[in-house]
């Protein structure tokens, strides 16, 4: 009797894993609007690995110098991985380059592509408007997907008729290093646009990671109140930035501190992150705001890319 049992359900999951494998979409054409700092980098890694891939962006000029970023990005790529082959090198780069083509105007596009990956400007408007346009354009079988950090997906997904075709797909910087993506499923993701995405991340090289629309996913949900914490310890006066940090490398065994990460991250970036949270649940005593994050950000400085960050702790 166990063994009918045991053998019904190999056989009743292995057809429905059958089945669902069967209408997952394979995506071979990739269509990616934003072409800055992650757009390129999801650009080059899925044409590295095989796709085809439409890079959109505002301008033309944007445009040739993301794809003049991505050669170069490819060039360090080649080095290492065709170090004993150079021609070998030459020929990956200009083969992933050709993969990519690139234009101004999304709508005419996105009938022939299999997924959308958007790395827009942080902004849920022009997101909004920019799926809602899409959406009257693209095949029936296309996956929309937002790499957003602060945004809530649903609300980008409600933009849309294809709440059922959408999900978060969250890239980490830099993207051809960083092997993390973080696949959110809303609500209304079907399980076959889910694991199409799992698969699509799988064949970037990436590890995905799955987690449901709530603020800042797994990483950015962890990392971020951690930052604001280490802001608050500083704040106070109960050690400088620098104590901190060096305790949290050499105590924590964490590779950098929480001030140096902030200054990576940048300062105006966490802020923003934080003032979206504390919008959405102002009441949550990890989403409050830091009068001297805001401070620095008002004066323009926002860490590595201003070379300005939290000042030494004044005794
Ligand atoms: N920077 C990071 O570390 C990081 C990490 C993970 C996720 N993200 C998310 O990725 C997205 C992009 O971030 P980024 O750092 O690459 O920004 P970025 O400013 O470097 O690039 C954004 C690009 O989008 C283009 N753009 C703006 N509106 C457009 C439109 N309507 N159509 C086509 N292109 C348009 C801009 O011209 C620009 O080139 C954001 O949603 C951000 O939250 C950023």
């Amino acid at each position: 009797m166990a063994f009918v049992t045991r053998q019904f359900v190999r056989s009743v999951s292995s057809s429905s894993t059958a089945s669902a494998a069967a209408k997952k979409i394979i995506v071979k054409h990739v269509t990616v609007l934003g072409g800055g700092l992650m757009g390129a980098g999801i650009a080059q890694v899925a044409a590295a690995s095989g796709h085809t891939v439409m890079l959109v962006d505002q301008t033309d000029e944007i445009l040739a110098k993301s794809k003049k970023g991505i050669e170069e990005s490819l060039r360090k790529v080649a080095k290492k991985k065709f170090a004993e082959n150079p021609k070998a090198g030459d020929e990956f780069v200009q083969k992933t380059l050709s993969s990519i083509t690139t234009t101004t105007d999304a709508a005419s596009v996105v009938h022939s592509t299999d997924l959308v990956v958007e790395a827009i400007v942080e902004n849920l408007k022009v997101k909004n408007e920019l799926f809602q346009r899409l959406d009257k354009f693209a095949a029936e079988h296309t996956i929309f997907a937002s790499n957003t950090s602060s945004l809530q997906i649903t609300s980008i997904a409600n933009a849309t008729t294809r709440q059922d075709r959408f999900a978060g797909l969250h890239f980490f910087n830099p993207v051809p290093v960083m092997k993390l993506v973080e696949v959110i499923k809303t609500p209304m993701t079907s399980q076959k646009t889910f694991e199409s995405l799992v698969d699509f991340t799988k064949a970037l090289g990436k590890h995905p990671v799955s987690c449901k629309d709530t603020p800042g996913f797994i990483v950015n949900r962890l990392l971020v109140p951690y930052l604001m914490e280490a802001i608050r310890l500083y704040e106070r006066g109960d050690a400088s930035k620098e104590d901190i940090d060096t305790a949290m490398k050499l105590g924590a065994g964490y590779p950098m501190g929480p001030f140096e990460l902030l200054d990576y991250v940048g300062l105006d970036t966490t802020k923003f992150i934080i003032d979206g949270w504390h919008e959405m649940d102002s009441k949550n005593p990890l989403f409050q705001p830091s009068q001297s994050l805001n401070q620095l950000v008002a004066e323009k400085k926002f860490g590595k890319k201003t070379g300005e960050g939290f000042p030494p702790l004044v005794p």
